[in-house]
């Protein structure tokens, strides 16, 4: 039915299910989809030629906004908890409090380095930020048939903002739920705004946001698409589901973590740095128009 699944990097351990909730949704119309996605490693690319892409962070971590001496401190921070957020040893239960330490270290390192909103755009544009390949199909393609596009990141709402405007794919019906930055009267940062958003509480971020999923309550048709474990809750505040596609990119500690990604996605990708098996599904929903 959509010859992509059959990619060699595509896993599903009940193809028979994909197929039934695919069906029910184009029997449902485009009309009644919405598309809830992950930005860091999902949309963006986790690793080109070998050589791993940043995440919203690393693109401020990497950039000269930051000392060398805060540089330092944020690589102690990700050597230290990056290893904890795929270790499939550990229960989320287990691994919460630390993601929590992890975003509140980062951020008050953030915080004192006085960046500017000005220099944004500038380091964007010189980092090696990366969306997946596919992406300009993928965004023009939501936008034409005006399929709203959630875009719930644990990363940096102006960073992920910067990246894909600069992509030329920010479009009227993309949304966006991450951490935005507070910045004081002269543009400089001073704090996080909100309730943070880490990647084991996308739940409680999706029930802050009632409204948006109100708005969208003719659209009880949800494809899902992260990189995490902590991404399946992201379609929480969705109101009266009919249908949820889940489709997961298992990048780093394939072997591992390959069971329990095959237990909680539907589809799973295996080390695929395209955006080619979503958009099939997508054109596949859209009538192939
Ligand atoms: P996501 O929800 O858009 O995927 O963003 C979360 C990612 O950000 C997660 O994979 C960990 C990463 N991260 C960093 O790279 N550096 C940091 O300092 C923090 C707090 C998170
Ligand atoms: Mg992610």
């Amino acid at each position: 039915m959509i010859p992509e699944l059959s990619n060699p990097s595509v896993c599903m351990k009940d193809p028979e299910r994909v197929k039934e909730i695919l069906e029910s949704m184009v029997k449902a119309g485009s009309n009644t989809v919405q598309v809830i996605s992950d930005f860091d490693m999902t949309l963006t690319r986790f690793a080109h030629n070998g050589k791993r892409c940043p995440t919203c962070h690393n693109i401020l971590d990497n950039s000269m906004l930051i000392t060398e001496e805060c540089k330092v401190k944020l690589k102690d921070l990700l050597n230290k908890y990056y290893p904890i957020e795929i270790d499939c040893t550990r229960s989320i239960a287990e691994k919460l409090p630390l993601m929590v330490e992890w975003w509140t270290q980062a951020h008050e390192l953030l915080v004192k380095q006085d960046i500017r909103k000005d220099k944004l755009a500038i380091v964007v544009r010189q980092s090696e930020a990366m969306l997946r390949e596919g992406y300009q199909l993928f965004f023009d393609h939501l936008h034409e048939h005006s399929i709203p596009l959630l875009i719930f990141s644990a990363g940096i709402g102006d960073v992920l903002e910067e990246v894909i405007r600069q992509a030329g794919v920010f479009h009227p019906n993309v949304k966006v739920f991450s951490n935005y930055m507070d910045f004081d009267e002269c543009g400089v940062l001073k704090a996080f705004k909100g309730v943070l958003i880490h990647i084991y509480n996308k739940r409680e971020g999706a029930l802050l946001n009632t409204g948006h999923f109100q708005e969208l309550r003719t659209r009880p048709n949800v494809v899902l698409m992260g990189d995490s474990l902590g991404d399946l809750t992201m379609a929480d505040g969705v109101q009266d589901m009919e249908n949820i596609l889940k489709i997961g990119f298992l990048n780093d500690k394939v072997e591992e973590r390959k069971q329990s990604y095959l237990d909680a996605y539907d589809i799973v990708l295996i080390k695929d740095e395209t955006l080619v098996v979503p958009n099939a599904v997508l054109l596949y929903l859209t009538g192939n128009k």
